[in-house]
């Protein structure tokens, strides 16, 4: 399968001492032609290995290898390192690397960082093979599984070492088919104040979509636009505050996951439709997304070339409507679904025709024209569409509209028990 997830996420490479780090480097290059933005953090032993100058020349960064380093440090602290990836992977993870993450030691930057993040980890070990065998070794695999770290490898095979067996590091394209999945996988970030919020919307589960959609021509080009996810985060945010079990369904945005909300990343059409399908039932259904009106009808395995025959002719098939599909669910509909329609012209009487063509209960209506500053923007001016009429709020910030229409959803819903 063709897919954009790895193209512009942020991926922290840590390479640990071990003979395959020189794979490392091949896997930094298979991820920065994917269009990954990769920083690569190396320790000591790893560059008895390979040097830190082919790793930033591939990785287009410097590399990071020193927790005490003032000039690192004020440019970017560890912490900050540690959490602004959506991703860590640990390749080769040596068996010591594997021990200290265990052990939850942090006495070098790269095992700081792995204490400090709050993001996932995937790690590729490799070793040898009796150090693989080993209790220990397997009952540090065994603690990292329970604390959540994903794995990917190690292979069976012929070892640097002579030896044979489990140990030898994961192939950089299977490691970079677990990078797609991690980067795909749902995940709850923990309200900081611990158990969910008492609310107005207390044991309802709302499902929100958002953000645009990526439609792929080949592996690094897609057909998207320019939606930020603001609204649909802010959203959610809003209905994780009022009590609600929350289930953000958001194509590639450059946001944090909301605490508290179960967040599920797409990127085309067909996986927000089968992401909406799967979330429910639910309560309530808010399509805050940009979906793409079109995709591509036959995607390229490989990336497409220049060449005599001249610019290709991309033949574009219809996306499934997911907003309709659910509205029109005759089993366990959510009882309330509310649209978006941002519009350029005539914004009312389009949102109008949106409600009864969709058969939603409500739209809020926007306009997008140019110089509106709405798509991206922090702020937006809506009118709340419903069968029953119309109503125009003033200007405000997206986070505000969020509250005022989680709020408008809870009465609502009370009022239609
Ligand atoms: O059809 P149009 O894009 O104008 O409708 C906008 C509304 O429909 C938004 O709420 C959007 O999230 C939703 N939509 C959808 N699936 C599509 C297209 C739009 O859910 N394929």
């Amino acid at each position: 399968m063709t897919s954009l997830a790895i193209s512009a996420s942020r991926i922290l490479l840590i390479i640990g001492g071990g003979v395959a780090a020189y794979k490392s480097l091949e896997l930094i290059r298979r991820l920065r032609e994917r269009g990954a933005n990769v920083r690569v953090v190396m320790t000591a032993a790893a560059q008895q290995f390979v040097s830190p100058l082919s790793a930033a020349a591939l990785s287009g960064a410097a590399v990071r290898d020193d927790l005490f380093s003032l000039v690192d440090e004020a440019e970017m602290g560890h912490i900050e390192l540690s959490r602004s990836a959506d991703l860590i992977v640990v390749a080769p993870a040596t068996a010591d690397l594997l021990a200290r993450m265990a052990q939850g030691l942090a006495n070098d930057l790269a095992s700081t960082t792995l204490l400090a993040t709050d993001k996932r980890v995937l790690v590729a070990p490799a070793m040898n093979v009796r150090m693989w065998l080993h209790p220990a070794t397997q009952r540090n695999v065994g603690t990292l599984r329970g604390d959540g770290v994903a794995f990917v490898g190690p292979d069976d095979g012929e070892m640097a070492c002579g030896e044979f067996g489990p140990g030898r590091m994961a192939e950089p394209l299977a490691i970079v088919a677990a990078i797609e999945r991690q980067l795909l996988q749902p995940t709850v970030i923990p309200l900081p104040d611990g158990p969910p919020l008492r609310g107005p919307l207390s044991d309802r589960h709302v499902v929100v979509t958002a953000g645009p959609t990526f439609e792929p021509i080949d592996p690094v080009r897609f057909i998207g636009n320019r939606s930020s996810g603001r609204q649909g985060f802010a959203l959610a945010e809003a209905a994780v505050g009022a009590g609600a079990r929350v289930t953000l369904i958001s194509g590639p945005v450059a946001l944090l996951d909301p605490p508290g909300a179960l967040v599920v990343r797409v990127e085309t059409a067909k996986q927000m439709l089968d992401a909406a399908l799967a979330a429910m039932p639910a309560d309530v259904f808010i399509a805050a997304a940009a979906v793409a009106d079109w995709r591509v009808e036959a995607v390229s395995d490989q990336k497409l070339k220049k060449g005599a025959r001249g610019a290709p002719s991309l033949s574009l098939v219809e996306n499934p409507d997911i907003l309709g599909r659910i509205a029109a669910t005759s089993a366990a509909r959510p009882r309330l679904v509310a649209g978006f329609a941002a519009e350029t012209e005539n914004v009312i009487e389009n949102a109008k025709r949106k409600l009864s063509r969709k058969g939603c209960d409500l739209i809020v209506a926007n306009s997008v024209a140019e110089g509106s500053g709405v798509f991206g923007g922090a702020e937006n001016e809506v009118h709340i569409v419903t069968a029953s009429g119309v109503s125009s709020w003033p200007r405000m910030s997206k986070p505000e509209i969020a509250y005022k229409l989680i709020e408008l959803f809870a009465t609502r819903l009370r009022s239609v028990q």
